[in-house]
């Protein structure tokens, strides 16, 4: 009884003390001290984006040296890594985004948050042109300035890059694409569409067959999670709840490449393809989708036959292509921007042929993949170049002062010498390396699949339940607060007790 007794208490014990730690965390998040102003002697440094590299770069920056202005449509970071379990219902939309100003607020010099696009860089005069995301698509007036510019002595490019659609007719009419919150919204609500409407008395088998029949097009990890993520979702709440339509629901994964996943290694590709297949998802490779109409696909089959396939949804997954800003950017230099992949830039991310501009993530052109990791570790890399050049700034001016002091004395002179010495020291900046810490696919029927490189030999392989529960302790670490932390967790196990809400908004 008194071992019961005794262990009672520590439970209790760590309970309230967890508890009163979590609630001070969290109570300290929400109540930011005071700021420092802007200090107009201080340099001006725009970061555009509010994506993965530039949300990076904000956690590690050190804003004291700097006026710091964050330029983006979005007021928020949208952790993408968890977007198709949005689209299913598996995680409500709030609980993978963290405003910017929660992270901007906590720096010790005031940062200045603004909700627009940029529209025009011009490197040359070291300005950047933005409008108000409101006064872009809608007649409604928001303010009394719609466009403004602003001076820059650095820019943080890191506008990412947008859904390609290789202008193939039908795609932005009438396809659902997974890059936004709005997208995964959007498919939320068109997938429950597609099913209330089959559920809908009087409907024709073909009818019935024709709105459950889900395509989502790429097979690059986009395509493959949300394939797994529709499958849990059917399997998982909609057998219960449409248990005349689940066996008529059938999801295809279109993919114009001989295999899914090129990126990942041939036995994790083969256990995706394994798995797909126990679970009922048709994979569809050598086939090239050529049309998207309201009803239907078009596909240029392997053997370059084209066959029209009826369908009631489909979900765009087929890669990235440059903005718009970025292609007009790039226009302005000529010389030095040449590749159409995306922006060049030096080995210190420096963009290259213009003064004063960094460019990080998926609009510029190197040799690594277009991921989040690498945009997260380009911007703490820029974080960190840009606490050595604050530095150096204020070396050189101690070293003007010391030159402008009319003194011929030995200990003058070494001391100018030793300034020019910190000063070369630090005018040097180490180049970027990337650390691949491998990469994680959720692929359903829990189930994920992981290529580590932590061993010398090569890639670790890693497939299967113990995969899938490291891929969500993995995304839980790496979401960047813990309130987002807090809400995923509570979503996931909200869905495993009570299911995923079916109910249409
Ligand atoms: P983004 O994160 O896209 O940020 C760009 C920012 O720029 C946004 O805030 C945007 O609003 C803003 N912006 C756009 N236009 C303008 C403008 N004109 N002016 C100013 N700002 C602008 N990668 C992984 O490593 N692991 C994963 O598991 C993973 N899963 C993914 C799942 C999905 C569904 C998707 C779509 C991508 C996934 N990725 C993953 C890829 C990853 O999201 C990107 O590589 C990453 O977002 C790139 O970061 P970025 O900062 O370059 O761009
Ligand atoms: P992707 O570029 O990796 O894949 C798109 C696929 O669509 C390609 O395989 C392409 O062949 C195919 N495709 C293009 N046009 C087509 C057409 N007309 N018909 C049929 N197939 C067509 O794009 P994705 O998956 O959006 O990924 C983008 C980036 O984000 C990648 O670098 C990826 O590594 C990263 N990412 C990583 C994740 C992870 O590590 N878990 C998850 C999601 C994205």
């Amino acid at each position: 009884q008194r071992v019961l007794q005794a262990t009672g208490r520590v439970t209790l014990f760590t309970v309230v003390l967890s508890g009163g730690l979590f609630y001070y965390v969290a109570h300290k998040d929400r109540t930011p001290g005071p700021q420092l102003p802007h200090d107009p002697s201080k340099k001006n440094l725009v970061i555009l984006g509010s994506g993965w590299g530039a949300t990076s770069l904000l956690n590690s920056l050190e804003a004291e040296d700097y006026n710091v202005f964050v330029i983006s449509p979005r007021n928020y970071f949208l952790f993408t890594p968890l977007l198709p379990s949005v689209a299913t219902g598996t995680l409500s939309p709030r609980s993978i985004i963290q405003p910017t100003r929660y992270v901007t607020r906590h720096m010790k010099r005031q940062v200045t948050v603004i909700e627009a696009s940029a529209t025009d860089v011009d490197p040359i005069n070291q300005t950047v042109t933005f409008a108000g995301k409101y006064f872009q698509n809608t007649s409604e007036v928001q303010g009394l300035v719609s466009s403004t510019t602003m001076k820059y002595d650095y820019l943080v490019y890191a506008v990412g890059a947008e859904t390609q659609t290789f202008n193939i007719p039908g795609v932005r009419e009438n396809a659902c694409f997974m890059k936004e919150l709005d997208d995964a919204e959007k498919m939320q609500r068109r997938f429950l569409d597609c099913v209330e409407s089959a559920a809908f008395p009087g409907q024709s088998k073909e009818e019935v067959d024709r709105l459950l029949h889900m395509v989502v097009v790429g097979g690059g990890p986009t395509g493959v999670e949300l394939s797994g993520e529709l499958h849990d979702f059917l399997e998982d709440d909609l057998r219960s709840w449409y248990p005349e339509l689940a066996d008529s629901i059938k999801i295809t994964l279109v993919e114009a490449l001989p295999s899914v996943l090129p990126m990942f290694s041939k036995q994790l590709i083969d256990y995706t393809e394994s798995t797909f297949k126990a679970a009922k998802i048709e994979i569809m490779t050598k086939t090239m989708v050529k049309e998207i109409k309201e009803k239907s696909v078009v596909l240029q089959m392997p053997d370059r036959t084209v066959a029209e396939v009826p369908c009631g949804m489909v979900v765009w997954a087929a890669g990235n292509t440059l903005r718009q800003v970025t292609r007009d950017l790039m226009a302005k230099l000529p010389a030095e921007q040449t590749n159409r992949r995306g922006i060049s830039v030096d080995e210190s991310l420096r963009m290259n042929g213009a003064q004063g501009v960094f460019a990080i993530g998926d609009c510029t052109a190197t040799s690594y993949a277009p991921t989040a990791q690498v945009a997260a570790q380009e911007g703490a890399y820029l974080a960190r170049v840009f606490r050595q050049l604050a530095r150096r700034d204020r070396l050189a001016e101690e070293l003007d002062d010391a030159r402008r002091v009319p003194d011929d004395s030995a200990e003058r002179k070494a001391k100018v010498e030793g300034l020019e010495r910190q000063v070369a020291k630090v005018e040097k900046i180490r180049p970027f390396k990337y650390s691949h810490q491998g990469s994680l696919a959720y692929i359903g029927s829990d189930k994920a699949i992981a290529d580590l490189p932590f061993f010398s030999s090569g890639n670790l392989a890693t497939a299967g339940v113990a995969t899938y529960l490291f891929w969500r302790s993995a995304y839980l670490s790496k979401l960047f607060s813990l309130r987002n932390r807090a809400l995923v967790a509570t979503d996931w196990i909200k869905v495993k007790i009570f299911g995923r809400d079916v109910s249409r908004e």
